[in-house]
């Protein structure tokens, strides 16, 4: 909606390159179902030059890092809107063994960036797809110096109210972190090649 996740997704996808040269990564947006009507109300911002995916395109990836921001804790009724459209593919095990992680953004600091993603882990489940988690690889997610977004569970940015609070540094490497550690793993057990 303010452009948060898509500048998130650009710092995970610089990672997934970074783990080797062979690891195709590619960056989709999902459709959005809100009016422009709503949407100018909401002051968002035209969409980045990124397309839309389509389910099918889930099957042909051997992982996901999937990214959105938090409404009310749980996953945005867009992203929601794209997962249900995989049921054809659920019903053929078409994303069966594959490997998924979560980053998300939220307005306040305790705005559910844990729940967001604890809350969509089920959809993984449904589809036997592996959870990755982000992991406990960042020394300094114990620095109370900063404010700083993520966790344990995937990269995370914090906002603030009116949506203008810049991804700070450290959460861009946090973003990045977990784009090369999410490759190197899809990698390793999917291809079973070294990274
Ligand atoms: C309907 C709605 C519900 C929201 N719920 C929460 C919430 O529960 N917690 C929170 O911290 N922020 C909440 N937000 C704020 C968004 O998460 C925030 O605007 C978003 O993370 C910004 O990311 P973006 O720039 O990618 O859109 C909500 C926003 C909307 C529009």
């Amino acid at each position: 909606m303010y452009t948060h996740i898509h500048q998130l997704a650009l710092e995970v996808k610089k990672g997934v390159e970074a783990a080797h040269p062979k690891v195709d990564v590619e960056l989709y947006q999902v459709a959005e179902t809100l009016s422009q009507e709503v949407l100018d109300k909401m002051h968002a911002p035209p969409k980045p030059d990124v397309p839309i995916i389509t389910p099918d395109k889930l099957t042909e990836a051997d992982g996901f890092l999937f990214g959105f921001p938090t409404r009310f804790g749980s996953v945005p009724a867009q992203f929601n809107a794209f997962l249900d459209s995989t049921g054809q593919i659920w019903m053929k095990g078409g994303l069966d063994k594959k490997f998924a992680g979560f980053f998300t953004s939220t307005a306040t600091q305790h705005g559910g960036q844990e729940t967001t993603v604890f809350t969509t882990i089920t959809y993984l489940a449904h589809h036997g797809i592996n959870y990755v988690p982000l992991g406990s690889g960042i020394s300094y997610f114990g620095d109370t110096s900063e404010l700083i977004g993520g966790g344990f569970w995937g990269a995370a940015t914090i906002t603030g109210s009116d949506a203008s609070r810049p991804i700070s540094e450290r959460e861009k490497e946090v973003a990045r972190f977990q784009g090369k550690r999410f490759a190197e793993i899809v990698a390793t057990y999917i291809r079973g090649a070294q990274v």
